[in-house]
């Protein structure tokens, strides 16, 4: 009773505050970089620290642990086996990231299973809570490692090429981390034991708030991708280099910057470029190179492929007016994500009719979704900011998160 009743409404639970406060604040101490942000990067000190909470966590309430050979954590209620029922998200996160992307899915999967239990639910199906390595990409230039290499849309040789901005390749952070890169790769085990998958995540723009909503479900992700924009220049003196000497690479990357403004509000895309390297760095030096990296998505993948061609041409023209070379390419490309009507039918009918949004933010459960049945749930967040110190959720929507997620593992548990 109770939780089936209202799953969505705001609600003054004491007891259920409580728990999601303590529980909240022991997570948010790791790796705390006060006003600049979470930087929990993937295999590093910080991120064991979080492995090891997700452990404890499990372990508290003894359901088994498990790390599969990706590197994604699992606390299982129950037997470990087929037709699971999983719930959870992950715990890395950006450079300068907030507290709640990705965290407020793990936390409200096991506060949810607190709820199922103490109200004396007999799941029929396991249950379990995942919490998905390296999600945001934000060391090694891929997002959601983990799940694609479970799934096996990344290759397990690519994922221990991929190098940090130090040149650590992820294979090599694994074993300094105590894991072993020889053991990625699609894992049919883990993939088979899961019959459903439904992440909930703290919305990362204002459509919750337009709706005066505090839980939403996910429609669709947009297709999106990252292009390495690679521009080639040549070093030498500020002072004393004419200007029509120089091979500056600054002049046509700011030009290509400029570009992908204009192209993505001509065609209704999103372009960024959020991470910049130039080489080598100096205030009195020409620089030899930059290196940017486009991030962009749209509705559809023809207008991304038409941003993209269009980037390149500005990037390639505007090089040519500086003497400089530049070079776009691909290093990850997400398809649209249609995410199936079944399970979010279900989830709506369990929570009684809750708007359903598009989203041009990737997930885990996007990459699932082509795999197994797989769903979205948004917590409300109010400023709508996310990726930043500012990304926010008030705790009555974040208890109604928990409800609501509870309320749907035990529709999905109990058939
Ligand atoms: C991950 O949060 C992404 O969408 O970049
Ligand atoms: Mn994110
Ligand atoms: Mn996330
Ligand atoms: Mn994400």
């Amino acid at each position: 009773p109770g939780i089936m009743e209202d799953p969505v409404a705001g609600g003054q639970d004491d007891q259920a505050a409580g728990r999601f406060a303590r529980m909240w604040d022991e997570l948010a101490a790791i790796g705390d970089g006060g006003a600049r942000g979470y930087r929990r990067f993937a295999w590093t000190a910080v991120d064991l620290e979080l492995r090891a909470w997700f452990r404890a966590q499990a372990e508290a309430r003894g359901m088994t642990w498990e790390r599969d050979r990706n590197g994604n954590e699992w606390a299982w209620w129950g037997t470990p086996g087929p037709d699971a029922v999983v719930t959870g998200s992950h715990l890395d996160s950006v450079p300068g990231g907030g507290a709640f992307d990705g965290p407020l899915g793990v936390v409200s999967a096991f506060l949810a299973i607190d709820l199922l239990r103490e109200r004396g639910v007999v799941p029929e199906r396991p249950v379990a809570v995942v919490d998905f390595s390296d999600e945001e990409g934000a060391r090694f230039g891929v997002a959601c490692v983990g799940s694609r290499l479970l799934t096996g849309v990344l290759a397990p040789e690519d994922a221990r090429a991929l190098r940090d901005a130090d040149g650590v390749t992820l294979a090599e952070a694994m074993r300094a981390a105590g894991a072993d890169p020889a053991a990625l790769g699609r894992d049919e085990q883990a993939l088979g034991r899961i019959g459903a998958f439904v992440e909930l995540h703290v919305e990362q723009g204002r459509a919750l708030v337009d709706l005066d909503a505090p839980i939403g479900v996910a429609s669709a992700i947009w297709p999106h991708g990252r292009w390495r924009c690679t521009f080639h220049g040549r070093a030498d003196h500020a002072g004393t280099t004419r200007l029509s000497d120089r091979h500056d690479p600054m002049p046509p990357f700011a030009a290509t910057v400029l570009a992908a403004r204009e192209s993505a509000r001509r065609l209704g895309a999103l372009a960024t470029f959020g991470k910049v390297g130039v080489d080598p760095n100096g205030t009195n030096a020409i620089a030899s190179r930059v290196d940017a990296w486009l991030d962009a998505r749209a509705p559809d993948a023809a207008t991304v492929r038409a941003l993209v061609a269009e980037v390149t041409r500005a990037a390639e023209d505007a090089a040519a007016g500086h003497g400089v070379r530049a070079e776009v390419t691909e290093e990850s490309w997400t398809p649209v994500v249609e995410f199936g009507t079944g399970l979010r039918d279900r989830l709506a009918g369990v929570l009684g009719g809750v708007p359903a949004l598009p989203t041009g933010a990737g997930h885990d459960a996007g990459i699932l979704s082509a795999h197994v049945p797989a769903a979205m749930l948004f917590v409300r967040n109010p400023s709508g900011v996310s990726h930043s110190p500012a990304e926010h959720a008030e705790p009555g929507d974040c208890l109604a998160g928990v409800r609501a997620l509870a309320a749907v593992l035990a529709d999905l548990a109990c058939r």
